[in-house]
């Protein structure tokens, strides 16, 4: 059985002797791999970590301001780059899902170059890629593309930096007893997993801002009901929604609306999941909120299917 403790000394120890100058760069976003991955770094390197949250408009309510907080609270210091403009810019009008993950892998990489043009002492970019990760975008030989995540495959040749992953073996369980183990507070070490493309991933169909402010809107009282309801233990719970319509009553009018999707399930790794059972009065409770709060939701449906045969986010 093996020991955080030896994991962390030999990762410290390989991190030390690839980085042996320059800076290291670090794109956090405040979910348990880049948080690891960073803290790693910085117990590793020191000052000569460099860690970023790249904003691509595309987080949670008041997500960007709370981690830069928590990670404060722990000693890592994190610059904000608010690229939100040019992210949703490319992705307004955007109704394939795959291609969207492009578009944010390559503008990722865009602000990235921009950064390294600024900070031409930084050597090495770290990376959270987790194995699950690894697998599922097809890196590993004989295994299929699930979906491509935008942070498996390496960085542009260009980019003239190192590359290092030091998760890139390790399953999300593994990865939050490091966690622990290098003393995170448990509100990031039980965090439940969010997508590197963000609520991106949870619009199906063309995306717009209509649709991100109804998925983050509804993610924040799904998120805030849970938490009053004390219902723990679970994976991940999300907000989704497409271009399906309901035809709505709102007084005594008619009003057509969208349907938001939501979807609270268990899991250990991500690679398989199970839908959560939910009590009604709860449910009836988010449902009514959502559509309560915006006028332009008219029904909201709870997911039943687990993973396989649906993945965790709709896309
Ligand atoms: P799926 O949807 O493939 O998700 O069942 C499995 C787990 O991975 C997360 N996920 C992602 N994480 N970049 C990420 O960093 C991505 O592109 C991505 N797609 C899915 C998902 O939230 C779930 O926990």
């Amino acid at each position: 059985i093996w020991r955080p403790e030896d994991l962390i000394d030999s990762t410290v120890e390989d991190i030390r002797r690839k980085a042996v100058d320059g800076r290291v760069l670090v794109a956090v976003s405040g979910g348990i791999d880049s948080t690891v991955t960073a803290a790693l770094i910085h117990k590793a390197v020191g000052d000569r970590a460099m860690l970023v949250l790249i904003d691509h408009g595309l987080f949670r309510e008041g997500e960007v301001k709370k981690v830069v907080k928590l990670y404060e609270e722990v000693g890592l210091h994190v610059k904000v780059i608010d690229a939100s403009q040019s992210f949703l810019g490319k992705l307004r009008g955007v109704s394939d899902c795959e291609e969207r993950r492009k578009i944010i892998g390559e503008t990722f990489a865009e602000v990235f170059t921009n950064l390294m043009r600024e900070n031409p002492d930084v050597k090495w970019v770290a990376q959270g890629t987790l194995y699950p990760d690894v697998i599922e975008s097809g890196a590993v030989k004989g295994s299929n593309v699930i979906k491509s995540h935008h942070n498996v495959g390496g960085l542009p040749k260009w980019f003239n930096v190192g590359l290092i992953e030091p998760l890139r073996n390790l399953y999300k369980d593994e990865v939050r007893r490091l966690a622990a183990s290098l003393g995170l507070p448990n509100e990031m070490v039980w965090r439940q997993p969010f997508p590197g493309p963000g609520l991106a991933v949870r619009i199906m169909g063309v995306f717009n801002d209509e649709k991100l402010a109804i998925v983050r809107r509804a993610t924040a009282i799904l998120e805030e009901e849970l938490s009053k309801a004390e219902v723990r233990g679970y994976w991940q719970a999300l907000a989704a929604v497409g271009d399906d319509e309901w035809v709505g009553v709102k007084g005594d009018r008619r009003a057509v609306g969208h349907i938001v999707i939501i979807k609270v399930v268990s899991s250990d790794d991500g690679m398989t999941a199970d839908w959560m059972p939910l009590d009604a009065d709860l449910l009836s409770r988010i449902s009514r909120r959502i559509t309560g709060e915006m006028p332009n939701v008219s029904a909201v449906t709870y997911f039943v299917s687990s993973k396989p045969p649906a993945t965790i986010e709709p896309c």
